[in-house]
């Protein structure tokens, strides 16, 4: 076993594609329903690894833009079981530490689900040690979209001139403001690719990726990706020099 890598090559925001769902209940011949129900489970490992490692934020993608497109079955499936774990987890979340918050356009949404997401935000853990964001109805494309649009409203009442948008205002208008941006991405399910997520914010986030499926996450997985994380340089475009801190 390794040793635990030290606090400070830790990441402070976790950003993660819970994916494979499907493929773990088909491999067991069961539908993806299923899968998807054993995923849920996962999550918890997720947030009570986060807490243990003193990880301060974690962004999971739970259901993308384009999840929607999914077969209606697959689809209603998933709205029921997101209702479950918003009505059976959210106290005891707020209890553990954990502030809850949403990304992503809520508009498809049914509106009991939409309630329990806002009452879900409006609680404040007494002691917080974690920012779980659920991204759901989430794209990357979206995001941008929507900032932009809040910055073309401000310039088009004549709050804003448009030599006054700069990256920081942009970023300041789009999904997970007020948190670090990403340290580490993961992506469980094999596949190597981003599929919307966080466009803007993963700029210079460290990308992981492992072939485990998302029902099968465990702490020792969770682990080698932090130990990947710890041994990487990130240089944010300096020389390798600059970042140790010597001559440029
Ligand atoms: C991720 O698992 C969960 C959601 C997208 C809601 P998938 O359902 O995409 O599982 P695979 O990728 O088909 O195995
Ligand atoms: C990404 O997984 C979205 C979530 C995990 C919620 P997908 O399964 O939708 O991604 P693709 O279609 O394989 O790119
Ligand atoms: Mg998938």
């Amino acid at each position: 076993m390794t040793a635990a890598p030290p606090q400070s090559r830790l990441p402070r925001h976790l950003a993660v594609i819970m994916d494979g769902n499907g493929r773990w209940a088909q491999r067991r011949n069961r539908p993806r329903t299923l899968g998807h129900r054993a995923g849920a489970k996962a999550v918890q490992v997720c947030v009570d690894f986060c807490l243990s490692r003193g990880i301060e934020a974690l962004t999971l993608f739970a259901f993308s833009s384009e999840n929607w497109n999914r077969p209606e079955e697959e689809v209603g499936a998933l709205m029921k079981l997101f209702l479950r774990m918003l009505d059976s987890e959210v106290g005891e979340l707020n209890r553990r530490g954990v502030r809850v918050a949403f990304i992503g356009d809520r508009t498809g949404f049914p509106e009991a689900i939409r309630e329990r997401m806002a009452q879900a935000e409006a609680l404040r853990p007494a002691d917080q040690k974690l920012v779980l964001t659920i991204a759901a109805g989430y794209g990357g494309r979206w995001d941008i979209t929507q900032a932009c649009r809040s910055l073309a409203a401000d310039v088009a009442a004549g709050r804003l001139s448009p030599e006054d948008i700069t990256e920081t205002l942009l970023d300041s208008r789009i999904g997970l403001a007020g948190l670090p941006a990403p340290d580490l991405f993961i992506r469980t399910g094999g596949d190597l690719r981003i599929s919307n997520f966080l466009l803007w914010q993963l700029a210079y986030t460290e990308l992981w990726f492992t072939e485990t499926l998302w029902p099968d996450l465990s702490d020792e997985v969770l682990d080698a990706a932090l130990a990947a994380f710890a041994d990487r340089e990130r240089r944010f475009g300096l020389t390798s020099a600059q970042v140790a801190g010597g001559a440029t």
